[in-house]
């Protein structure tokens, strides 16, 4: 089946099985692969991506779901010239990640909260961050961040 969608502000037919889900389509058929498969079955937060400006795990959804819809993936994120959105740059700075497995997925979610909560605390962030799990960094470095990013992406 052909399904068209908006991918990072680009109109995108994705040509795949009724099966495919939105993860798939998206790491193998774009091969946008900043996007990552973690759990497989929505509980890690690796690959989460927005549609329609909202956060979604896109291993826990068809790509047929997705048509006509806008999503934007972290390559999506940056300007043009390649500077980093404010939320890449204070997971830069704060030292938000180590092994980059999560980061995406966090970062995502965390510009979805912060659009919706600009003036969100740090026990939101906790809360929001929940369906993103970390295995490295404790999510000390990782809170400050988002904290950070939302105060530059105001
Ligand atoms: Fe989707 Fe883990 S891979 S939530
Ligand atoms: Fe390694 Fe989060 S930085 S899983």
């Amino acid at each position: 089946m052909q399904v068209q969608l908006k991918v990072n502000g680009r109109a995108t037919t994705v040509d795949a099985a009724p099966n495919t889900l939105l993860v798939q389509a998206l790491r193998e058929h774009l091969k946008l692969t900043g996007t990552h498969v973690g759990c497989d079955t929505a509980q890690c937060g690796a690959c989460t991506v927005l549609m329609n400006g909202k956060a979604v795990k896109s291993c826990n959804l068809l790509v047929a779901q997705a048509a006509g819809s806008e999503v934007s993936t972290i390559e999506g994120l940056a300007a043009p010239d390649g500077t980093l959105h404010p939320m890449q740059a204070a997971f830069k700075e704060c030292h938000g990640l180590q092994c980059g497995f999560c980061t995406t997925g966090m970062v995502m979610s965390a510009v979805d909260l912060c659009k919706r909560h600009p003036d969100a605390s740090e026990s939101q962030v906790r809360e929001a961050l929940e369906g993103n799990l970390c295995r490295c960094t404790g999510y000390q470095n990782i809170v400050k961040a988002v904290v950070q990013g939302a105060a530059a992406m105001k």
